[in-house]
């Protein structure tokens, strides 16, 4: 097995390779400067026991081609079922559960439907209505999970996608997928929103957080970082929990919430707006508010581990397990000004 590492190790280069490439083609080309050795340390340098059974798993996944690829449907699909005989998707299907948990989806290759914890399809048609239009823009996705929106950002007409997310395993579930798609605009980068470069008002024309702002111990420098990776006039598109209340009202879970140990603020709606026009960001709006059902978190064939349903109060749907207000999330939109 090991003699292939260097072989598995060489297909990641490639991918940062055409990443590269790409990036070199926009006005966010500064950041190759330093990229290419952020990509490196946290990809290769930083100690992980799955990373070579995971690299190992990519390289022997079947050279398909698929007949149709469609990022605009609620499944992102890659392949069809005619694309393969059934011995070939037996051995595609057990690839690709080596990479579970899946939590963001759904996907659909080669006939295999990818059915993961969230459907993400709904946070995104939530979301999509309220975007400036991706056409022709360079978008970035903080905090991208498996990468499921940022196909659906590649469909909806963006120039370059580009995710950040530090989790290995995310990576791996994104260049599985990528195996199918590997000439798309769109990449991912193990960092964290905190590696991200100031680029000095010239940054990405639409910048996305979803999920992310809750599980930072620091919730103004995450907006910080959003506002220093935007251009001028770009859009922000922010997801996270929020709580009811007013401009005051501000919720430190003590310990867990919904069993989550990293989660830290959960502010109200005009607090969070509050805090981004502090940040200088204008044109702030909530779009959005929305409670999150079993229907839309469960636990599913490729996410076997406790999921909602095991979050809450089993006597009071409207509660944690901890007596918190249950999960409801609020989706912000604003313009750096
Ligand atoms: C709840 S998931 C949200 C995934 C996706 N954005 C969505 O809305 O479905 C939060 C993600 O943020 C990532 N994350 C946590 N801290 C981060 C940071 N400092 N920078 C970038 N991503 C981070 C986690 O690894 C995880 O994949």
């Amino acid at each position: 097995m090991l003699p292939r590492i260097p072989q598995a190790r060489q297909l990641l280069e490639q991918r940062f390779a055409a990443l590269y490439a790409d990036l070199g083609q926009t006005r966010l080309d500064g950041w190759l400067a330093q990229l290419p050795q952020q990509l490196t340390r946290t990809c290769f340098d930083t100690p992980h026991g799955k990373r070579e059974m995971w690299l190992e798993t990519l390289l022997a996944l079947p050279p398909l081609v698929p007949s149709k690829r469609d990022f605009s449907a609620a499944r992102v699909m890659l392949g069809q079922a005619a694309d393969c005989d059934d011995a070939t998707r037996a051995r595609l299907q057990q690839l690709l559960e080596v990479f579970i948990p899946w939590r963001k989806g759904p996907f659909e290759l080669f006939g295999i439907h990818i059915d993961t914890e969230w459907r993400s399809d709904w946070k995104w048609a939530r979301v999509a209505p309220h975007l400036d239009d991706l056409d022709g823009r360079l978008v970035l996705d903080v905090g991208c999970g498996s990468g499921y929106h940022l196909w659906r950002m590649l469909g909806a007409g963006a120039q370059l996608v580009l995710g950040v997310d530090p989790s290995l395993l995310f990576l791996m579930q994104f260049q599985a997928v990528k195996t199918y798609a590997p000439e798309a605009p769109t990449h991912f980068l193990p960092l964290r929103s905190e590696d991200l470069p100031d680029f000095g008002g010239t940054g990405f024309d639409t910048v996305f957080s979803m999920g992310v702002l809750y599980h930072r111990r620091s919730p103004l420098y995450h907006l910080q970082e959003l506002h220093a990776a935007l251009r001028q006039g770009g859009q922000l598109v922010l997801e996270t929990l929020v709580v009811d209340g007013d401009v005051r009202t501000l919720l430190m879970p003590e310990g867990r919430y919904g069993k989550m140990r990293n989660v830290w603020f959960i502010p109200s709606v005009p607090l969070l707006l509050l805090w981004l026009r502090r940040l200088g960001f204008v044109d702030v709006r909530c779009v959005d508010v929305a409670r999150t059902t079993v229907a839309e978190q469960r636990a599913t064939a490729w996410m076997r581990f406790e999921s909602l349903a095991d979050f809450l109060d089993p006597a009071d749907a409207g509660r944690t397990q901890e007596g918190y207000p249950a999960p409801v999330r609020a989706l912000v939109t604003a313009t750096r000004g």
